[in-house]
């Protein structure tokens, strides 16, 4: 034991005294903020009735992580089901930010994924009864998934924000709330998902409730 504890410190030291330190310092790598994440999780906390907590565009998987643990010792037990292309955004969303929304950005990020990694992220945290589906969110049939406690809807672009809300506001329990990511206004590149937020508030006559800036809120009444 002391000599895995001496052989450990020795090779963290010469990590230390490279510049290889800096990849494996305990990092802590969100694209939320903690505040941002202690919203998504009180108000997967405050749900009562019975459903399953989706998210859709998990990235990495870094916050599917954190909502899965809150979830572990919650009642009732809720199915966490996380949706994503594991590729990036789709050749059909990036066109349309292209040809109706003025955006000039190819939107290259987050092909470096796969599902595989991500079950595996899970798996090394535990988490071993995710439902993961690889597709174009926009291509999933929801009424398949039961009824929805929660999401997390994460996917930044205008088309299939615009395109997917109405179906998981549909099968939103009442008391259940959906959370739309990059909701700021002020975003060069990403503001689709908040235009199409803010439109679906307005078809359905609910005050926009943006928090930190970024998070569009929707709660389903109880009656
Ligand atoms: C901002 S990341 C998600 C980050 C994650 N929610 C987190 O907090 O760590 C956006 C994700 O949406 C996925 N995505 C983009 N367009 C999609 C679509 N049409 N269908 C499914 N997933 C999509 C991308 O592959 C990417 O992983």
């Amino acid at each position: 034991m002391k000599l895995k504890t001496s052989a450990i410190r020795f090779v963290k030291y010469l990590f230390f005294k490279t510049s290889l330190y800096k990849h494996f310092l305990p990092v802590m790598k969100f694209d939320m903020t903690v505040a941002q994440i202690n919203l998504i999780i009180e108000n997967i906390n405050q749900i009562r009735g019975d459903g399953v907590i989706l998210e859709i565009g998990v990235g990495g998987g870094a916050t599917s992580v954190m909502i899965n643990q809150a979830i572990k010792s919650q009642e009732p037990k809720r199915q966490y089901i996380a949706i994503d292309t594991f590729s990036g955004f789709t050749e059909e969303d990036i066109s349309y930010e292209n040809k109706f929304r003025g955006k000039n950005s190819q939107f290259q990020f987050y092909k470096s994924n796969s599902k595989e990694w991500f079950e595996k992220t899970l798996v090394a945290h535990g988490i071993r009864d995710a439902h993961v589906i690889e597709s174009d969110c926009k291509k999933v049939d929801y009424s398949k998934l039961g009824p929805i406690a929660f999401c997390l809807f994460d996917v930044d672009l205008y088309l299939p924000t615009k395109e997917i809300l109405p179906t998981l506001y549909d099968n939103l329990i009442p008391g259940g709330v959906i959370v739309v990511d990059d909701c700021d206004p002020s975003h060069p590149i990403y503001d689709g998902a908040g235009q199409a937020y803010r439109e679906f508030c307005d078809h359905i006559g609910l005050t926009p409730e943006i928090a930190y800036q970024k998070l569009g809120v929707i709660r389903k009444p109880l009656n």
